[in-house]
């Protein structure tokens, strides 16, 4: 089994979706000790804008194959995608661009478009300042339903969101909102054997 461990934070050590994201690596490590772990940093490695690049052979079309296969080899992805300006960091979108490639991702039929990665459990572990889970804030969140969307495009529907969030509304706002997540992850993220 294969696991791929993505962070986009920009906030380091003071990160709550890598604390999470962390958290949920550790505890399917334990539930299943052979796990293969493939780790990608996208504050730390920072991808490009996607640009077109027309000449074979360039190097940004190896590390784009690159970036896509580590994503379709894997049966699970755990992503930290915290809220940057209401949506995701452009760290995440930026492997997102890689990702979303029509012929390995999805594709067009005469019936519209097909998600072709549907084998792949995908948990994001979803960090912001406010609350968007209800009450006036659902309008704006351009970030969970945006992530919601496309994974749901690329034909992924074992999609879980562990969330904190309110995390700027006060030290036990933000206390209690990684206490319950943290205790959703100790809980247990369920996989297929
Ligand atoms: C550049 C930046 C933009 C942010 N924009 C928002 C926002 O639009 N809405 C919000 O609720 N919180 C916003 N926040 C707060 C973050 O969502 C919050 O700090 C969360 O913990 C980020 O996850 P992280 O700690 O893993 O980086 C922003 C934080 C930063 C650093």
């Amino acid at each position: 089994m294969k696991l791929l461990h993505i962070d986009s934070s920009v906030l380091g050590e003071n990160s709550a979706s890598r604390g999470m994201t962390a958290a949920i690596v550790a505890r399917l490590r334990a539930e299943h000790p052979g796990i293969a772990i493939t780790r990608r940093d996208l504050a730390a490695q920072t991808l490009p804008h996607f640009t077109p690049v027309l000449t074979e052979g360039h190097p940004c079309i190896t590390r784009n194959a690159e970036i896509l296969d580590e994503f379709l080899a894997a049966d699970i992805v755990v992503i930290g995608a915290p809220m940057y300006n209401f949506t995701i960091p452009s760290q995440l979108k930026a492997w997102l661009d890689r990702i979303l490639t029509a012929g390995k991702t999805f594709h067009y039929t005469e019936h519209g478009p097909e998600g072709l990665a549907g084998d792949k459990r995908v948990i994001i572990a979803s960090a912001r300042g406010g609350i968007y889970s209800e009450g006036p804030g659902q309008a704006i969140d351009f970030q969970e339903t945006y992530l919601r969307h496309v994974f749901g495009f690329m034909g992924i529907h074992d999609l879980e969101f562990i969330r904190a969030e309110g995390l700027n509304l006060g030290a036990d706002q933000r206390t209690a909102a990684l206490a319950s997540a943290h205790k959703r992850i100790a809980a247990g993220v369920q996989i297929a054997a």
